[in-house]
């Protein structure tokens, strides 16, 4: 497969939003490139994302778990970090965690210096609407609809117009080398594209915070590998912050920054290059 231009920006004049933000597509052709522009790192900016003593147990039985265990981490914008540690170390519930899908039992996450941990239910389904989203080791496409139209959902979420969601899927699926699979559904994919069909579907709201759980679990490692190169270059190309749980080696080929979870605990933070 061809793999997308690292520094190709996509249409940078895509503004995700309401309706109300009423901008036409002449308007959005002059608008500048906010997107492509974003640095690539965050010297003196605020993180992204922010765990602080990050706590959470699960009741089990008469005992509990402590899934995680005062985690802190900051991750700033353009970052892609991998998390890594073994199977029941806390990887999905440090992700779940960081993108409002569950609560924690003790300390706090900020995304973009706003706490979310307080946040009412309204608030996450907004906050995953607009700034995080997931891609997940099951991929999660809805089989019964094409790969366009999966990659689409988000942008009807947020009532995005006809032409440019249009153009935008169109994008996407180049970004991720689809363009000539737009209208196959899940089952007529290999695994490798359906999960490139999931990232698209993940960038499509101009997320500022990327989360992935295992996104190769379910591939060859060859695939595997190919996806992970994937979303180092669409990372660069979309300006988003990734963070991603793996177990595989390969990834800490292509992770800025890899960190080590054990027991529930942060080990060691180390540069991958
Ligand atoms: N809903 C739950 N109820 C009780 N215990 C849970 C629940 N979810 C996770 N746990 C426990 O929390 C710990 C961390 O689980 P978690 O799923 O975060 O690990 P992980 O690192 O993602 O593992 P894997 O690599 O197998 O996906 C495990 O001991 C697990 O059994
Ligand atoms: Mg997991």
């Amino acid at each position: 497969m061809s793999l997308p231009d690292p520094g190709r920006p996509l249409d940078p004049s895509f503004t995700p939003g309401p309706p109300q933000l009423g901008i036409t597509d002449t308007e959005a052709a002059v608008q500048p490139a906010a997107v492509a522009s974003r640095p690539s790192t965050a010297s003196g900016e605020p993180p992204i994302v922010e765990a602080v003593g990050l706590g959470r147990d699960y009741p089990s039985g008469d005992s509990v778990v402590h899934a995680l265990r005062g985690v802190d981490l900051a991750v700033a914008r353009g970052e892609l970090v991998c998390v890594r540690g073994r199977s029941g170390s806390g990887k999905t519930t440090l992700l779940n965690l960081l993108g409002g899908l569950d609560r924690p039992t003790a300390g706090q996450v900020r995304v973009e210096g706003v706490e979310i941990t307080t946040m009412r239910e309204s608030q996450l389904v907004d906050l995953r609407r607009r700034t995080v989203s997931f891609v997940f080791q099951g991929f999660g496409l809805v089989p019964i609809l094409s790969a366009a139209e999966n990659v689409e959902i988000p942008l009807r979420l947020l009532e995005v117009d006809g032409r440019t969601r249009d153009q935008r899927v169109r994008d996407l699926l180049e970004l991720v080398g689809l363009g000539r699979r737009a209208k196959h559904r899940p089952h007529e994919l290999s695994g490798g594209e359906q999960q490139r069909v999931a990232i698209a579907r993940a960038l499509a709201n101009k997320p500022r915070l990327l989360l992935a759980d295992e996104p190769t679990g379910q591939l060859d490692s060859e695939t595997g590998h190919t996806i992970m190169t994937l979303l180092r270059s669409v990372v660069r190309a979309e300006g988003v912050t990734a963070i991603v749980a793996t177990h595989d080696p390969m990834m800490l080929d292509v992770a800025d920054r890899v960190v080590t979870l054990r027991d529930g605990s942060l080990e060691e933070q180390a540069r991958a290059s």
